[in-house]
């Protein structure tokens, strides 16, 4: 990989591939059919194939299975990855609930380290804001947190911008990692430039849309009663056809460019203007592989433009999901 393949993450000296494994999948709670045996794998390959930045939370699995695994996969090549967790999100009856307190913040941190088998995280996230908190007290733990050099940096995800600013007055804010891919950009509107305009990363999930715009998912597709993915609008009717629709104009595009359909999508939205890094979900070595051929080469002019019609001709962004 070239150096120009590493971003500086906020205005720290940390540098991260563009391409991210999210490492919400392995953790088995939403996704169905994979092993430990498929995750440790996934993990290893992600870093064989370039990778350097992981993004866990502290409910990615109903008891911290996430980032257990993390630290079982890759603590022996801890000095070569980039790890960022999240606090404030935990289960209750399988259900989630926020406490973004800062004793639950302070103390999720070290347990959170514990599992990683780590002294310090690279990137520290409040997952959500939490109503019955005042931001402010979550920022000031955070900011508590990375005075001890317990976190080398801070990121907060799921905020407005009038959020992102009263975080950043509190506590130096290097990253802010909302959801993004071609068929939901509403960050462009505000949090996106006033990142730009902050020197704060964007690091973004759902670049493949929770695995549609990889594309390899049939149009007669069942989706297991267990599978977290058919709860979503997305997956459903009318919107599950148009979205499939689009996936064919993509492949047109991805064939003649000699590219997969994924790699293609990847590599548009690690180049958007502001954008940082993709987390993208896997739960098989291959998919975390061809994911990281998402980086490392460029679009031509032509190739975006054709990209543009074909979001033209899809229409109006697809809906909403949910936080994990
Ligand atoms: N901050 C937050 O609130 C928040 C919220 C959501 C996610 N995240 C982060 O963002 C990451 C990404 O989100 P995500 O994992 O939910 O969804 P995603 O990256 O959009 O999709 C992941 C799924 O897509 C499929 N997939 C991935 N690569 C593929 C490939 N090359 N070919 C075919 N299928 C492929 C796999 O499912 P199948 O094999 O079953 O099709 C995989 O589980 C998470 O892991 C997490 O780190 C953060």
């Amino acid at each position: 990989m070239t150096p120009t393949d590493l971003r500086p993450l906020g205005k720290t000296a940390i540098r991260v591939t563009g391409i991210a494994m999210g490492c919400w999948p392995i953790a088995g709670v939403s996704s169905l059919g994979v092993t430990e045996a498929d995750s440790l794998r996934t993990l290893e390959q992600a870093v064989d194939s370039g990778i350097n930045f992981f993004d866990t939370a502290y409910c990615y699995g109903y008891d911290g299975e996430s980032e257990r695994l993390i630290g079982r996969a890759l603590g022996k090549r801890r000095d070569q990855i980039v790890i960022a967790t999240k606090g404030g999100i935990h289960w209750e009856n399988r259900k989630q609930a926020r406490d973004a307190s800062a004793a639950t913040l302070k103390r999720e941190c070290d347990e959170s380290l514990s599992r990683l088998g780590t002294d310090h995280v690279d990137l520290l996230y409040l997952h959500a804001p939490d109503p019955k908190v005042p931001l402010a007290e979550s920022a000031g733990a955070l900011k508590d947190l990375l005075d001890a050099g317990k976190t080398r940096s801070v990121g907060l995800s799921n905020a407005s911008v009038e959020q992102l600013a009263e975080f950043a007055a509190i506590c130096p804010l290097s990253a802010f990692q909302p959801h993004y891919n071609m068929l939901q950009r509403e960050i462009e509107q505000a949090q996106l430039p006033w990142c730009v305009e902050n020197g704060v990363s964007v690091i973004v999930y759902w670049p493949l849309l929770k695995g549609l715009l990889a594309g390899k998912l049939p149009r007669d597709h069942v989706f297991d009663d267990r599978d977290g993915r058919k709860k979503y609008p997305m997956f459903q009717g009318a919107e599950w056809f148009r979205n499939l629709d689009f996936v064919e104009e993509l492949r047109e595009i991805a064939t003649r460019a000699g590219r997969t359909v994924a790699e293609l999508v990847l590599n548009w939205t690690i180049h958007q203007p502001g954008i940082c890094s993709a987390l993208c979900g896997a739960k098989r070595p291959e998919q975390i592989q061809e994911n990281a051929r998402g980086m490392g080469w460029r679009l031509t002019a032509a190739q975006i433009e054709e990209i543009a019609g074909a979001l033209i001709r899809r229409g109006a962004s697809v809906s909403r999901g949910a936080v994990t």
